[in-house]
């Protein structure tokens, strides 16, 4: 499968990019108008490095999604620039978007599953659509049903599963060809407190095997407990960008447990109390 590649020609980056790690993505000035006149996004920049966790948040019509949506060119920017591993997605031609799309595995809230297709099927037609030989999927989807905890439910239907496991399977779909890149909007916002960690724990662990990472939520609780940069958008600007330290060396399981127990979840799901008498749920 073709990979993203920087292209070293390119113009010096308009944003500081973090670290040593090469953008992956790079907004500079990007403005989104929507017919009718509404601007969702106004003259966004921001530089995303490789291998990055990054979250994005803010008040419900903010422009997170449109943002997202711009990243695939499902949208197209009014002005500016989207660059994708160091190419204008705006000056590419239409046929190569079906490629850029392969290099970005997406997770939406309403998990998008085939109804009518068991677990396996839902994410051997991932790699069918783009080709992958019989030999490959038999090896990699269940290698990767395996990684989301759902080996034993292959030949279940959609139906058949909980909330938390359908989104496990919309993960599998969209990691399966080990895209550089993972976006996903609001994978969580459907779920019970337990399943959302799960959920979070598993992108902990995709992005831990290098692929950059990028997720919208409206949990601020998990966002502050994750220590990971995060960029907030409001009303189409970006208003903070911080990235936080700590934790980077923690294994998946030290990081859901941690989560656990810093959100005051028990272990069947319930939002325990800060011990003054308030709710740690918000
Ligand atoms: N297709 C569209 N046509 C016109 N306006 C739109 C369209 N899609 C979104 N908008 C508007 O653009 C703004 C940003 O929408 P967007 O979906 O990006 O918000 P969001 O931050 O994802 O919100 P939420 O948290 O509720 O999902 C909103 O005011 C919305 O009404
Ligand atoms: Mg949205």
């Amino acid at each position: 499968m073709a990979r993203l590649r920087r292209n070293k020609n390119r113009a010096p980056e308009p944003v500081r990019s973090r670290g040593r790690r090469a953008p992956i993505i790079e907004l500079n000035d990007v403005t989104k108008v929507y017919p009718g006149g509404h601007m969702a996004l106004d003259r966004v920049s921001l530089s995303i490095g490789r291998g990055e966790f990054v979250f994005l948040v803010g008040p419900t019509g903010c422009g997170k999604s449109t943002l997202i949506k711009t990243l695939i060119r499902e949208l197209d920017v009014t002005d500016g620039t989207v660059r994708i591993a160091g190419r204008d997605i705006g000056q590419m031609p239409d046929k190569k978007i079906p490629q850029l799309r392969r290099n970005i595995g997406t997770v939406f809230q309403d998990f998008k599953l085939l109804p009518n297709r068991t677990v396996y099927d839902n994410v051997a037609y991932a790699l069918q659509v783009i080709g992958a030989s019989r030999a490959e999927i038999r090896e990699q989807v269940p290698a990767t049903l395996r990684l989301v905890g759902l080996s034993t439910k292959l030949h279940n239907f959609p139906d058949q599963l909980s909330g938390g496991e359908q989104q496990r399977v919309a993960v599998a779909r969209a990691f399966v060809n080990h895209p550089p890149l993972m976006l996903a909007d609001e994978p969580s916002g459907n779920l019970d407190p337990v399943t959302s960690i799960g959920i979070m724990q598993l992108l902990y662990r995709i992005n831990k095997t290098g692929t950059t990472v990028v997720v919208v939520t409206h949990d601020r609780e998990m966002v502050d407990n994750m220590r990971r940069r995060v960029v907030e958008l409001y009303e189409g600007r970006v208003v903070r960008d911080e990235v936080s330290g700590g934790y980077t060396e923690e294994s998946t399981t030290e990081f859901g447990m941690r989560m656990q127990a810093e959100m005051g979840v028990g272990a069947n799901g319930e939002r325990k109390t800060n011990g003054h008498g308030h709710s740690l749920a918000r």
